[in-house]
C-alpha cells in the first residue's frame, strides 16, 4: 500500500457515475507492485461540467486521467492534441498532462485487441460481426480493421448509429468491406455463418439485467466463430454461456479492461503494467462484490 504524501502523483476517472469502476483497484495494483508513489481516484463528473475538467486537472496537478462513458467524445473538443488513433476512433479514454498541455489517447482497441490476441485469435484476414455501435464498439471496430480484418459487419437497435459508425470508418479503410443492420432476431437469424469473430459491445447482459442477451436463445451462433463479450460484469454473461452450450470459444471482458488499463498507465508512468497483477485484483474485487450481492439479496 503506497502512503500518500506531498510527492504523490495523481491521476483518477472522470465519468457519471463512476461509483463502480474498477480502475482504482486495477492501478492501485500496479502502483504498489512498482513501488510507484502514485495514486488512482475516481472523478464523478457530470455532463454539464465536462467543459471545466481538464482545466481542473492542471490547476490541482494531476498527471492525467482515464475518460468514460459519458463523456469519452464530449471531453475531446478540451484537448490541446488528441493522439490518430483516438482521432479516428472519435473519442478519448485517457487523457495525459504534461508541460502544460493536454493530449488524448484511446487505449479502449488496443485493449481489445491484445485480450484476443491473447487467446489466440487471428484478426488478419478475419471476418468480424459487431453487435452494437456505441463507443465501445468504434474502438473495436477501428482496431480489428487497423489489425486487417477483410469484413467487418454492424449490428445495432439504432441502425442510424450503425450506418454512421460505418461510413466514418470505410474513409479510413476503404479496403475493407463493411455493412451495417439493425438488431433484430431476423437479421441475426440471417447472418453469414461463414464468421470468425462476433463481440457483443451493447450493455444487454450487463448487472443488474444478467438476463438478458444480444443474441436470441432459438437462433444458432455462427460455427466456429469465436464470442467476445465486452461485458465483464457478470464475468459469464448469458451470451458467453450460450458461446458454451455451442461448443465455441469465448472471451470475457475483463482482457479488454485491464489491456487498456495497462495501455493508459503506461502513458502516464513510463513503465510497462503489471497485467497479470492487475486481473487479479480485477477478478478478486469481482467476486467480492458477487459475494456482497448475494448477501444483500439474502
Ligand atoms: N471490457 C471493457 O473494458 C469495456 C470497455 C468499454 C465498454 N465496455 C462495455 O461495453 C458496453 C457498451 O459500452 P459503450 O461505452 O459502447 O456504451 P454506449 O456508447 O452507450 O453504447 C451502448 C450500446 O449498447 C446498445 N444497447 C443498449 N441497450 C440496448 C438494448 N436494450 N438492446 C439493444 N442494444 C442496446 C446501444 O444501442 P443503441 O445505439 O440503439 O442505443 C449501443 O450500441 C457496456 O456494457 C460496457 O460495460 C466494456
Amino acid at each position: 500500500m503506497i502512503q500518500l504524501n506531498g510527492f504523490t502523483k495523481v491521476v483518477g476517472i472522470l465519468g457519471w457515475p463512476v461509483e463502480h469502476t474498477l480502475s482504482p483497484v486495477m492501478h492501485g495494483i500496479a502502483f504498489s507492485n512498482l513501488n510507484l508513489n502514485w495514486t488512482y481516484i475516481p472523478l464523478p463528473l457530470p455532463p454539464e461540467r465536462v467543459k471545466d475538467a481538464v482545466r481542473s486537472l492542471h490547476t490541482l496537478n494531476f498527471v492525467g486521467a482515464n475518460v468514460t462513458v459519458p463523456h469519452k467524445q464530449a471531453i475531446m473538443r478540451y484537448l490541446d492534441e488528441i493522439d490518430p488513433t483516438a482521432q479516428n476512433i472519435g473519442a478519448v479514454n485517457t487523457i495525459l498532462l504534461k508541460g502544460g498541455k493536454s493530449y488524448g489517447y484511446n487505449t479502449d482497441g488496443y485493449g481489445i485487441l491484445r485480450a484476443l490476441l491473447e487467446v489466440g485469435f487471428e484478426p488478419q484476414g478475419a471476418r468480424c460481426l459487431m453487435l452494437g455501435a456505441g463507443g465501445a464498439s468504434r474502438a473495436a471496430v477501428y482496431s480489428l480493421a487497423a489489425a486487417g480484418a477483410s469484413t467487418i459487419a454492424v449490428y445495432n437497435r439504432t441502425v442510424e448509429r450503425a450506418a454512421f459508425l460505418v461510413d466514418d470508418l470505410r474513409l479510413a479503410f476503404p479496403h475493407i468491406t463493411f455493412s451495417f443492420e439493425a438488431l433484430t432476431p431476423e437479421t441475426l437469424t440471417a447472418v453469414n455463418h461463414h464468421c470468425d469473430l462476433v463481440v457483443n459491445t451493447t450493455s444487454l447482459g450487463m448487472f443488474p439485467h444478467e438476463e438478458t442477451t444480444p443474441w436470441p436463445e432459438d437462433v444458432p451462433l455462427p460455427e466456429n466463430a469465436v464470442i467476445c463479450d465486452l461485458v465483464y460484469n457478470p464475468l459469464k454473461t448469458k451470451f458467453l454461456q450460450q458461446a458454451e452450450t455451442a461448443g465455441l470459444r469465448g472471451v470475457d471482458g475483463v482482457g479488454m479492461l485491464i489491456y487498456q488499463g495497462a495501455e493508459a498507465f503506461r502513458i502516464w508512468t513510463g513503465h510497462e503494467a503489471p497485467a497479470a497483477l492487475m486481473r487479479q485484483a480485477v477478478l478478486a474485487e469481482l467476486a467480492t462484490r458477487q459475494k456482497m450481492m448475494i448477501m444483500h439479496e439474502m
